[in-house]
């Protein structure tokens, strides 16, 4: 049995498909066809829905591509759709801008931008273009042209009064207390939601795989559900980790930072960047607003796939990783977790519990590339993170590099960054270890770029990484404390 509010109406799904998509119960079963389709596949944004959910800070609203998320993953939420946004008979400010900034023509897209824009609107971010373009960066519109629409979202911005909504939200809030507490894996099993399991605790997470041991873990469905929409697979066993309280909690001590498997990358964002201030535009750049609401690393790791940009960070980094099967657990390496492509070393009843990022070290470097052909929401061609301690004099202590789409799994080149350990970093022999680390290089020709393509990016990319680590006016260190101390 799933709960939820649609709007403001209380909806019980029972005996539904757990595979059955937002878009497809919105459009199909509750006839709200505002929401479109474009993709199916979480890349235009014309699905686009906003939740909003009960947390300790209060209700918080986030946008997601509703193409790809399951319904019964809404359980004890809120889903608001475009229909509900204009209220006694006003347009909600959202929808206003947009009129008065001519910021719609054909309006095929223009619901989704409506709900990014809502998302926006009851975040507490500060006015800034660069908030309306990352809330946007999910959205594409193929006639007006984005001009009118960020003019409409900084407008927007500048003038966030409070709306409806929030005069709304006491009752809102008391709405969603009242549905139905989550129920536990046994019941959903003997109940009505036949094959969808949303555990709240590890130890009921063990319970539902031992129930379940064919089903599929989801967490933000931001790959899995694409099995569904672009190959037509039938994902009718769904173990849903968003809610599993252990999986969902970053923690922080002397020895790093401590990552459940189901964080969202929004959520993980905060802690990231104030240890790793430097892979902001790496973080930024992984999928869109919507998408990192919904990604997470556990998803990431667990799909295996060559070109996830979050191995290639966590190795050099030096991350290791908790599995889990609610009995035992293991940890091991980043780097020792993908053995294949999309293979893992995790046993049946495993799952990916914690990412452990160890703490920073005084005086290290890093920097994360990711080259693509459009800047946000594009899988990478290729994605190079690299990390660098060096002593007092320079001497390179510690190099690591993590590679992705350059193999069928993240590579990790050991000799090749070991060549490097001992050496004066400012003066070391660019040009040859570039060549080294070229001629280690076999990845393959592909839609996204030759295999040449990909290795001579990847060796400049080592003189980039070079160069902004050694000119003066390029360099910058940082503290454990996270702040960069510019050199
Ligand atoms: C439009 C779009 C843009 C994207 N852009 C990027 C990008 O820029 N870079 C990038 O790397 N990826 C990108 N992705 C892929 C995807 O968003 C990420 O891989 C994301 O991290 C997946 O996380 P998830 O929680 O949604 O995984 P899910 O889809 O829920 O799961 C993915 C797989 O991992 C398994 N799994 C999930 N959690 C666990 C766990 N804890 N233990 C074991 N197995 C688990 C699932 O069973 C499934 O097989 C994009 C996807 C879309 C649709
Ligand atoms: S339909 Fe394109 S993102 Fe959902
Ligand atoms: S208004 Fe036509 S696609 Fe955006």
């Amino acid at each position: 049995m799933t709960d939820f509010l649609l709007n403001r109406q209380p909806v019980t799904l029972a005996k539904t498909d757990p595979d059955l998509t937002v878009l497809d119960y919105l459009r199909e079963q509750a006839h709200l066809t505002g929401t479109k389709e474009g993709c199916a596949s979480g890349d235009c944004g014309a699905c686009t829905v906003v939740v909003g959910e009960l947390t300790d800070q209060g209700m918080r609203y986030r946008s997601l591509n509703s193409c790809i998320t399951f319904v019964h993953s809404l359980h004890g939420k809120q889903l608001l759709t475009v229909e509900h946004l204009e209220q006694a008979g006003a347009l909600h400010p959202v929808q206003q801008a947009l009129v008065e900034h001519h910021g719609s023509q054909c309006g095929f897209c223009t619901p989704g931008f409506v709900m990014s824009l809502f998302a926006l609107y009851h975040s507490d971010v500060a006015p800034s273009r660069e908030a309306v373009l990352t809330a946007l960066s999910g959205n594409l519109c193929r006639c007006t042209g984005y001009r009118p629409i960020i003019d409409a979202g900084m407008a927007l911005l500048e003038q966030r009064h409070g709306d409806a909504f929030s005069a709304q939200i006491a009752d809102i809030e008391a709405e969603l207390r009242s549905l139905e507490t989550p129920v536990l894996p046994e019941e959903t099993k003997t109940d009505h939601v036949v094959g969808f399991w949303q555990p709240r605790t590890r130890q009921d997470l063990a319970k539902a795989r031992a129930q379940a041991p064919d089903a599929r873990y989801s967490a933000g469905s931001t790959d899995l559900a694409l099995e569904k929409t672009q190959r037509l697979a039938n994902l009718n066993a769904l173990i849903d980790l968003s809610q599993v309280a252990e999986l969902n909690h970053i923690s922080v001590d002397d020895k790093g930072l401590h990552i459940g498997a189901a964080v969202s990358y929004t959520d993980l964002e905060p802690a990231l960047l104030a240890d790793y201030p430097e892979a902001r535009e790496w973080l930024e750049r992984l999928g869109s607003r919507p998408i990192r609401n919904r990604g997470t690393l556990g998803g990431n790791l667990g799909n295996a796939s060559p070109i996830g940009d979050t191995p290639p960070l966590l190795i050099a980094l030096g991350a290791t990783v908790t599995l889990s099967n609610g009995q035992t657990e293991r940890t091991l390496p980043v780097s020792e977790l993908i053995t294949g492509y999309r293979k893992t070393v995790l046993a049946d009843d495993e799952w990916i519990d914690t990412i452990h990022l160890p703490r920073r070290q005084p005086g290290s470097q890093m920097r994360a590339y990711k080259i693509s052909k459009r800047f946000e929401d594009d899988i990478s061609t290729v994605c190079v993170v690299f990390y660098l301690e060096t002593d007092s004099n320079d001497t390179v202590t510690c190099l690591r590099a993590g590679f992705g789409g350059l193999a069928a799994t993240p590579l990790v080149l050991a000799d090749w960054q070991d060549q490097l350990i001992g050496q004066h970093w400012p003066t070391v022999a660019v040009d040859a270890i570039s060549r080294t680390l070229a001629d280690a290089l076999a990845p393959i020709d592909d839609v996204r770029a030759s295999a040449r393509y990909r290795i001579q990016v990847t060796a400049n990319l080592f003189r980039r990484f070079h160069l902004e680590t050694t000119q003066p006016d390029t360099r910058t260190r940082v503290h454990t404390h996270g702040g960069l101390d510019h050199a």
